[in-house]
């Protein structure tokens, strides 16, 4: 869609007169429609919540897609060094991709190929970037959320945030996290496109880093994904398990922290009691993974719209009559987090329900009141985000 009015310029011209009128003429209005508490979308919200997630939603707006993509943040194709920052460069591992992820990937026109990851430490842990495991030592690795379309592993990104605060709250078994610059999604007029499995093939190749370059046993690696990023820690979990007979697959984490995971990434349009509709005003992301939208249809690329509702790769929490029966036989202990006013809440609930069947009490589920998606990712969500990142320490721990 080369038209005029997506062209740089235009965009930026845009971008100038959106910032105006939101200061000037929203900014102005949603504080006085958030007057009444029956106007917010929870009457327990402050003013400023409420304000925030006007901001919020009108940034996530698809009346605003074009001008997202003037935002640029570090990706895939370069290691992007700075002051502080530890780079390093993961290797493709065509070898250890077998079975129907290979052949997904085949349909897709994707394969393994290097990517970069970084390094985060706790404050005061004074690692070598690539130093071998201490004694007992448990690794953070990080796939951050932004519905396979946004955000960055870069340490300066806003995707830090929660490995920044889990790496502050957890005890001293942890000093590092390891955030893995996996393959977004980019719209086929932008190739390389990245459909499914792109991001799933280069999370095997970061899973694989951490075991056989830097030597963690997987019984000490904790994969942590937010949102799409608990999406592919499902996926590479379910992976590892369901490939652990082939020569060189290692074997599954030793837990799963699931933040806001995306689970289905078709729910069912005719539902408007689901959360997914009825919770809209209360977060910001509905149009961002809207079923037909541009991050949802980037992600299934040429396998189309049915992969969202029959591949447990892609909806684990799918109610959908064609999805097969998904198990979750073999899954480590695993600690889900979600925000009560999310529109995720019913897949994540599902989600819960489908993993304890074959899971039991390894599985530990949250909710948090008055909260939106992926709260612990902004700061000021306060005292939701602290009593969280409490519990997800405590859990690391035990
Ligand atoms: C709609 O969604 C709600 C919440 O997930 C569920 O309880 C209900 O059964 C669904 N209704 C239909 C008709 O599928």
């Amino acid at each position: 869609m080369a038209s005029i009015f997506t062209t740089k310029p235009v965009l930026w011209i845009r971008a100038f007169f959106e910032f105006l009128t939101t200061i000037l003429i929203r900014f102005p209005i949603w504080v006085i429609l958030a007057l009444p508490r029956s106007n917010r979308p929870r009457p327990t919200w402050s003013i400023g919540r409420t304000v925030i997630i006007r901001v919020l939603q009108r940034l996530g707006s698809s009346s605003l897609g074009a001008v997202r993509t003037l935002i640029k943040s570090p990706d895939y194709r370069s290691l992007e060094q700075g002051k502080g920052v530890r780079g390093v460069w993961v290797p493709a591992v065509p070898h250890l991709i077998v079975g129907e992820v290979k052949k997904w990937a085949e349909e897709a026109n994707v394969e393994s190929v290097n990517i970069p990851a970084y390094w985060l430490e706790r404050k005061g842990a004074n690692l070598l970037p690539n130093a071998r495991p201490l004694e007992g030592e448990k690794i953070l690795f990080v796939l951050h959320g932004g519905a396979y379309a946004m955000q960055s592993a870069h340490p300066k990104d806003t995707a830090a945030h929660i490995p920044h605060g889990i790496l502050d709250f957890s005890g001293a078994s942890v000093n590092r996290a390891f955030m893995l610059e996996y393959r977004n999604s980019k719209s086929p007029a932008q190739p390389p496109s990245n459909p499914f499995p792109a991001a799933l093939l280069d999370a095997i190749a970061g899973y694989n880093y951490l075991i056989n370059e830097i030597g963690f046993a997987a019984e000490n690696i904790v994969v942590e994904g937010d949102s799409a990023g608990g999406n592919l820690a499902l996926a590479l979990t379910r992976y590892l398990l369901q490939n652990k007979e082939t020569d060189g697959i290692p074997p599954p984490p030793g837990g799963l922290i699931l933040i806001s995971p995306w689970t289905d990434l078709r729910p069912d349009p005719a539902n408007r009691t689901s959360s997914f509709f009825a919770n809209a005003d209360s977060d910001f992301i509905l149009d961002l993974v809207a079923e037909d939208g541009p991050a949802v249809m980037n992600f299934l690329g040429p396998h189309g719209k049915e992969a969202a509702v029959t591949n447990p790769y892609i909806s684990p929490a799918s109610l959908a009559p064609t999805m097969p029966p998904v198990s979750f036989e073999g899954y480590p202990r695993t600690l889900i987090i979600s925000g009560m006013t999310e529109i995720f809440l019913d897949q994540i609930r599902v989600l819960y329900d489908r993993m304890k069947v074959n899971m039991g009490s390894k599985v530990r589920y949250m909710e948090f009141a008055d909260v939106w998606h992926d709260f612990v990712l902004f700061p000021n969500l306060e005292p939701q985000r602290t009593e969280a990142l409490n519990v997800i320490g405590g859990w690391i721990e035990e």
